[in-house]
């Protein structure tokens, strides 16, 4: 460990704080973090946890997530500028509109979305939870927002629903082209290819597999294949070099390289857990009663 790295170990062991970072985060990052994990593993924990403070290293709708999930507890977003924007890609506006013009359809929005956004919908899934919610939906018909590419894959799997997609994208893994999977495929024919769900159709398509964060991992981990190509942010891939010695991983695309998830550094961190920089996160209290609602049924849904 370097010795920022030692200093922040000390620094939250003394004031009681707890960092929660996601896959997405440096490799030094992760090492300092007490929870690392995708999205449904961060937002279990938020309820979980025993401390004063938490430091979240990820982008601002997860750390917005845990606030609502540990309401009582000071939640730092470690960069104050780090965002999904998908998750603004869709408007409370827009969801107002589409229930008035079509009443009859329950709307599931996937977490990357704001808490404004989250206040308005039927419930929220993530992309290791998606399958097993919208399952339990009763309702046929369903608006999945905002990432047509999740969506499109899970209405896939479940034909008898009527899913309408809303046109949001991830501007990271929806830039993998077909060509970058051919180039990588004839260079490591012997690779597994992981991808992450947010990628187009057609890359889901030529995969082996396609999970969340952690499922990835999970799969690169336990696979007897010991050449892999990741086809998610090159942080599974950090991480997953740093971990797993013995074999070989390729990153599917250099686009594969979040820019707001890569805002957050270790120094940020230092500064966060000193009470120096970073933003708490405050959600007015009418706002965080109705956002809860979608987060609670997801949870419920997916136990
Ligand atoms: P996971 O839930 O798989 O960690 O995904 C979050 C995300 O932002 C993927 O781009
Ligand atoms: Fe948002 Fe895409 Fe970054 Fe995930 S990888 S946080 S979906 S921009």
């Amino acid at each position: 460990m370097t010795n920022l790295q030692k200093e922040i170990m000390n620094i939250k062991k003394d004031k009681n704080i707890k960092i929660l970072a996601h896959n997405y985060q440096t490799y030094d990052i992760q090492q300092i973090a007490d929870y690392v994990g995708d999205s449904f593993y961060l937002s279990k924990i938020s309820q979980e946890l025993d401390c004063d403070t938490v430091v979240f290293c990820g982008v601002n709708f997860m750390a917005e997530t845990t606030k609502m999930l540990s309401p009582d507890k000071k939640v730092i977003l470690a960069n104050e500028e780090a965002y999904c924007p998908m998750a603004r890609m869709i408007s409370p506006d827009d969801i107002i509109k589409f229930r008035e013009e079509n009443p009859d359809y329950t709307i599931v929005s996937y977490v990357n979305s704001t808490t404004e956004t989250k206040a308005y919908v039927d419930v929220c899934v993530t992309s290791s939870t998606a399958l097993k919610i919208m399952n339990q939906i009763e309702n046929k018909n369903i608006l999945f927002v905002p990432d047509e590419n999740l969506g499109n894959y899970i209405a896939k799997k479940i034909p008898n629903k009527n899913i309408k997609l809303w046109e949001g994208y991830c501007n990271v893994h929806d830039r993998v082209t077909t060509e970058e999977v051919y180039d990588l495929r004839e260079k490591h024919p012997n690779a597994l290819l992981l991808v992450h769900p947010e990628c187009r159709e057609e890359i889901v398509n030529l995969a082996d597999f396609a999970g969340s964060t952690s499922e990835i991992i999970k799969q690169a981990k336990e696979s007897s294949n010991d050449e892999i190509i990741i086809g998610t942010e090159v942080g599974v891939l950090d991480y997953l070099e740093a971990t797993v010695p013995n074999k070989k991983f390729y990153l599917l695309s250099k686009h594969l390289v979040c820019p707001n998830m890569k805002k957050t550094k270790l120094e940020d961190v230092y500064k966060a857990v000193s009470c120096e920089g970073g933003r708490e996160v405050v959600i007015e209290e009418e706002l965080m009663n109705k956002a809860i609602k979608s987060i609670n049924e997801m949870i419920r849904l997916a136990e």
